[in-house]
Formats: structure tokens, C-alpha cells, sequence
């Protein structure tokens, strides 16, 4: 399933929808919030930013994610460089990215900033912001990448529509490339992601949801034991 391109629907011309996954790319009360929330708030950001931080995300998309993130990281102050890298199976054209950022005035300063350099797929300086986007299934691609994470967005599509990036076996990837005491947050609160975070061996959490959800998940790599 790699090196396929997303198919895209539109929902009200604004809102993307996967027509592989029958599953819309962000929430459609309001993506940028969501974001803040899941993401951002549930891995305990921006407080936790330092140079050198290094967020890992399955599923770029629109890179609505990633530019929330980064303004974060230049408004919290940081003059270093982020470190972003993202796990990609079907790359989005950057004239659809463009057509779905349009919908965020907020983050327009940062998206016209990206898009101007984005070719689609790789890596991409942007000063502030060193991204990577991986391409291919990333239950392919992560066992093989040789980084680790500080903090980790799983943001697939629904467990129901996408299973295969909710697997017990990509959330012990997950937490193989995550730094002792990292952490994870996702919108879903689905028992087998819950159990499948627990059994790779993050203490995980169940709080408050963005908007209709009532809840979602956060997780925590234990620090590793001092001798
Ligand atoms: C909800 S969207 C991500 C939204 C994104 N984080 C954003 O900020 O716009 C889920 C993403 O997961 C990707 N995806 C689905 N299955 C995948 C797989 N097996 N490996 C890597 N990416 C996958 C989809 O192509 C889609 O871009």
C-alpha cells in the first residue's frame, strides 16, 4: 500500500475525507482546537519543549498536526529546530494540503511558510522546524526507523475504518522508539488501543475528550531504571 497517493472527497468544500478510509482528516467542529487539545495538551505541550525535542506522528495528512505544533514551538520561544518526523502510507498533494489548511487563518503564517518548500514526501528545514516525512505502511517503516521520540501523536484514521495502525505489534514499535519517559496521546479512547499501549509498556490514561468525544487517551514511557 505504499507510494499511493490519498483520494480525496470534500465535505463542504472545506473538510477532507480519505476515500480509502471513508474517514474524515480532522475533526469537523474544529480541527485546529482539536488538535490543541489532543495533541498538544495531551502530551503535556508546550510545557515539556527543550532543545533538541523530537515529536513522531503516525498518519501527516493535511500536516494540520505539525503546524499547530510548530507555531506552538516559535510561540513558546524556542530558537532551535523542532524535530518532527511522520509516518506516511498515502501522501496528500500539496495542492490538496493548501485547499484543507485554507480552513485554519490561524496557522496561515506557518503553512505558507511549508508549502512553499513542501515537495510532498521527505524532509523539509524550515529554520525552526527539521521535518521528516517517512513514506510507506508504517507498520513497514517504523520497526525499521532508528530514531526515538519525546512525545508521540497516533492519529490514524477511526480504530474501526483503519485498524492496521492501531495493531498491538505498531503501538510496541511505538513505544520502542519512544525516549524513557516519553509519552503518547491519541483522540481515541478504543479498550484494544488502551490494552495495546499497556501491553508495550506505557502507563496510560483515559481523559477528557475534544468536543462530542468524551474521551481519549494518553500515555507515559516509564524513565528507565536508575542503578
Ligand atoms: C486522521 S489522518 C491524519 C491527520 C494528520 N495528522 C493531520 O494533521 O492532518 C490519518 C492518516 O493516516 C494515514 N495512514 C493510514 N494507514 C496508514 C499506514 N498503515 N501507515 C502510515 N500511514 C497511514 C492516512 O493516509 C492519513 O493521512
Amino acid at each position: 500500500m505504499a507510494d499511493q497517493q490519498a483520494q480525496l472527497s470534500w465535505r463542504e468544500e472545506r473538510i477532507p475525507v480519505s476515500d480509502q478510509f471513508d474517514d474524515p482528516y480532522f475533526s469537523i467542529q474544529d480541527g485546529l482546537a482539536e488538535t490543541e487539545h489532543v495533541f498538544l495538551a495531551g502530551n503535556d505541550l508546550p510545557a515539556r519543549f527543550a532543545p533538541g525535542f523530537h515529536i513522531a506522528e503516525l498518519g501527516f495528512g493535511t500536516g494540520l498536526n505539525m503546524l499547530a505544533t510548530w507555531r506552538a514551538w516559535e510561540d513558546s520561544g524556542q530558537r532551535t529546530a523542532l524535530r518532527f518526523t511522520s509516518f506516511e502510507a498515502f501522501p496528500m498533494a500539496p495542492a490538496d494540503m493548501a485547499k484543507a489548511l485554507a480552513a485554519f487563518p490561524d496557522i496561515a503564517p506557518w503553512a505558507d511558510r511549508f508549502l512553499a518548500q513542501w515537495q510532498g514526501i521527505g524532509t523539509c528545514d524550515l529554520g525552526t522546524l527539521k521535518l521528516q516525512v517517512v513514506a510507506g505502511d508504517a507498520r513497514v517503516s517504523l520497526p525499521d526507523w532508528t530514531g526515538a521520540a519525546d512525545a508521540w501523536f497516533l492519529d490514524g484514521f477511526s480504530p474501526a475504518k483503519n485498524p492496521e495502525l492501531w495493531q498491538p505489534d505498531l503501538l510496541q514499535a511505538v513505544a520502542n522508539h519512544t525516549k524513557p519517559g516519553g509519552s503518547a496521546s491519541t483522540y481515541t479512547a478504543a479498550g484494544f488501543v488502551r490494552r495495546g499501549l499497556e501491553a508495550a509498556g506505557f502507563a496510560v490514561k483515559r481523559t477528557s475528550g475534544f468536543g462530542r468525544k468524551r474521551h481519549m487517551t494518553t500515555a507515559v514511557r516509564a524513565e528507565a531504571t536508575l542503578k
